[in-house]
């Protein structure tokens, strides 16, 4: 372990909005599918430096309820490379002792897709070391949409609702909520991204366009967050007492 290392907070719950792909593709003149090939390998690089910082949770967004509306072979690009990265990565995942999930509307994908996401979430459902998930046909308003609803059809109706209530019916109840939020390539909005989850989450802004991002970006943004005060509306480093 270097002395860099050593300094790097471990547990932390990192999401990742990975922006850039298209302005990568066309600096370089290639087709935006390159871009997009290019951000699933920084995926992968990102996914195992992240097992060997000793991230818990990594989120990802990959697709959002709003990419629907790009270009259909655009669109058909992504949707491809992800089932080849599901099938490539999940395989990796149970080598590394991690878990791999997604969150979204999944009637919003093919029955393919669909089927690729459950083959990997079974197996790799035993994985500890860490949980990738994936955001993929994903709204965070959409989430808090379908979770109100839920919650409205369990015994107490719309009376019973509060925070819990909600928490518990978001498409990853298990998961923590972020405690760090990246944006890569210089912008600076959460888009739809992790809005119930994201309330306290740090915010760390990269230049960096997502196919170049890898491990220095990664360590960056853990030694960024470790030097952050937290206090979630109060003055201590815990998260508020849950209200109704
Ligand atoms: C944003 O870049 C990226 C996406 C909309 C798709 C994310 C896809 C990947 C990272 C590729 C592989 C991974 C999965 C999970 C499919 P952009 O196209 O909006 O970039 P721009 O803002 O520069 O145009």
């Amino acid at each position: 372990m270097t002395p860099d290392s050593q300094q790097l907070p471990t547990g932390t719950r990192v999401a990742i909005i990975m922006d850039g792909n298209g302005r990568w593709a066309q600096r370089r003149g290639v087709p935006i599918t390159e871009g997009h090939r290019e951000g699933g390998e920084a995926l992968h690089r990102t996914t195992v430096a992240a097992l060997d910082l000793g991230v818990s949770e990594l989120t990802v967004y990959g697709f959002s309820t709003e990419n629907f509306c790009r270009d259909p072979e655009e669109v058909a690009g992504i949707m491809s490379l992800f089932m080849e990265l599901v099938e490539r990565e999940a395989p990796i995942m149970v080598e590394r002792d991690a878990r791999m999930c997604f969150m979204g509307r999944r009637e919003l994908l093919g029955d393919e897709i669909r089927e690729r996401m459950r083959w990997a979430e079974e197996l790799t459902a035993g994985g500890s070391s860490m949980t990738l998930c994936i955001a993929f046909g994903y709204g965070g308003r959409a989430e808090v949409v379908d979770a109100v609803r839920a919650a409205a059809l369990e015994p107490g109706g719309v009376d019973a609702i509060d925070e819990e209530a909600i928490r518990r019916h978001l498409y990853r109840p298990e998961l923590g909520d972020p405690d760090v939020i990246v944006r890569t390539a210089g912008e600076q909005r959460t888009s739809n991204f992790l809005i119930w989850q994201g309330a306290y989450s740090e915010l760390v802004f990269s230049d960096t366009l997502w196919p170049d991002f890898g491990e220095g970006d990664l360590r960056e943004v853990l030694r960024e967050y470790a030097g952050r005060e937290r206090r979630f509306g109060g003055r201590a480093e815990t998260p508020p007492a849950v209200t109704s």
